[in-house]
This record gives structure tokens, sequence and C-alpha cells, in this order.
């Protein structure tokens, strides 16, 4: 193939790429809206829920085992109205910039997949470094790269359980780290510098779009960090992101 006709495929090949991309984006937005209403309309029956079984609890002469099953009723409907309003508090589309508590941020994702950490038997382990100074970022954004990553990290553990580790960590005043590791299965070294590929997935089609990562590795040097991966040692992987205290985020 001569030099212009590859350059031309090429750029064909880019354009197809982004058609794609905006199509899946658009998708996800659409997808993002409807699911915000349904998470809005679930909050009042939830809320109901919550008071009405706190008169319950007043009551007196109420049989101890009845007592226990609404103190359930309760604790649960209370479980799931926080994750609503998580989700609700996710849909925004704030694009601002701002001073941001990283470790507030890291632990509202860790509660956020708590329940799904606990359905494939993961355990969280956290170390916050409660030194981290304020950054400045787009937390909505922040929130997608530590989703992208846990959210494989789990997928990659499966459903016979196993761990997850969050660290963050000051370096010398100057960056901000946050390390994210897995006992999964590890990454294979022959696949290791592709996982941030456009469109590379080893998930089944349908499972996994390959863009993850691709998304996150853009929006995290867009904001001035590195990520890099590594295989953890014992076994899993490693993510690590460095953000310089100094942080400038530019809107998506
Ligand atoms: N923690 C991990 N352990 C093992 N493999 C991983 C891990 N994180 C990512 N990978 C590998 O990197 C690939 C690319 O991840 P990426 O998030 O970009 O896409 P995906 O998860 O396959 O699909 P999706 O677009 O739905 O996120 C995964 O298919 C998987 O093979
Ligand atoms: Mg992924």
């Amino acid at each position: 193939m001569s030099d212009s006709a590859a350059r031309h495929s090429d750029e064909a090949s880019i354009s197809t790429d982004l058609l794609r991309q905006l199509a899946y984006n658009e998708k996800m937005a659409e997808l993002g809206k409807i699911s915000a209403g349904i998470v809005h309309e679930l909050n009042s029956p939830l809320s109901v829920i919550v008071s009405a079984s706190q008169m319950i609890m007043r009551e007196d002469g109420i049989p101890h085992f009845v007592q226990e099953m609404i103190a359930r009723i309760n604790s649960e409907a209370q479980r799931l109205s926080h994750l609503t309003k998580g989700l609700l508090n996710f849909s925004n589309h704030d694009e601002s910039i701002g001073p941001l508590e990283v470790n507030l941020t890291v632990d509202f994702i860790l509660n956020f997949i708590n329940f799904e950490a606990a359905r494939r038997g993961v355990t969280i382990f956290k170390q916050f470094d409660h030194t981290l100074p304020v950054i400045h970022l787009n937390s909505n954004q922040l929130k997608q790269i530590l989703l992208n990553i846990i959210m494989n990290a789990l997928q990659a553990i499966g459903n016979d359980g196993g761990k997850l580790i969050v660290e963050t960590i000051a370096s010398s005043g100057e960056t901000i780290s946050i390390i994210i590791s897995d006992n999964g299965p590890g990454i294979p070294g022959d696949l290791v510098e592709k996982i941030f590929d456009r469109y590379f997935t080893t998930k089944q089609p349908g499972e996994g779009t390959g863009l993850g990562l691709f998304v996150t590795k853009s929006l995290v040097e867009n904001m001035g960090g590195s990520i890099k991966v590594s295989n953890r040692n014992g076994g899993g992987t490693t993510f690590t992101l460095l953000f310089p205290t100094r942080c400038n985020s530019v809107p998506p």
C-alpha cells in the first residue's frame, strides 16, 4: 500500500473509532438520565419505609422478634437510601474544578461499590494518609477514574472472594498517590503494554468495551497526572495514580 493510501486508511479507521465512541458516550449519557430518573423515583418509597419502620419501632408491646425484623428493614432501607443518594450525586454533570479532599472521594467510591464487593466476597482494605493536601480537580472525573479501575479489579477477582487494597499517600508535599491493588489473576506480561489501548479487552463480547482504561488514562493525563500498572507482590495487579499537588484538570 502507498504512503498516502495507508494514511487515508488510518484516518478512516480513526474517524470510525471516533463515531463509535461518540455513539457509545451518547448511549451511556441517555442510560444515565434514565437511571437517574428511576433512582429518583426510588427515593420516595424508601423514605416512607425508613420513617414507617422507625414509627413501628417506637410502639410498645411489639414482640421481640418483630422488633428485630423491623430494625433490619429499617437499616436495609437506610442503606439503599444512601446508595440511591450516592447514585444521584454521581449522575450530576458538574464539570467544575474545585478543591478536593481525595480521601473523601476515594471513600465515597468505596462505599458506592461496597455492595458489589460484598456480593463477590471481596474484602476492602483502606489505608488513608490523613496528611494529604487538598488538590484542585473535577470530582466527577476522579470518581470515574477510580470506578473504572476498581470495577476492573472486582471483575478480575471474580465471585470467589479476594481482596481490594486502596491506599493514599502524600509524597514530599509534591504528589498524591492513590494505589489500588487486587489479588486477582494479574495481567500476563505480554498484555501489560496493551491494556490502555482503545478497545483492548479480554472480556467476552458484550461484557467489556475496552474503553475503560483508555478513558481513564486520558482523564488522568488531562489532569496533569500519570497512571501505571504493575504486578502485585504475591499475585494480582496494582494501579498507581500520581497527581501533582498543584493539579490543574481541564473540563471534559
Ligand atoms: N485489575 C485487573 N486485573 C487483571 N486484568 C485487568 C485488570 N484491570 C484491567 N485488566 C485487563 O485490561 C483490560 C482492559 O480494561 P478496560 O477497563 O480498558 O476494558 P474492559 O474492562 O475490558 O471493558 P470496559 O470498557 O467495560 O471497562 C481488561 O479486559 C482486562 O483484561
Ligand atoms: Mg473496565
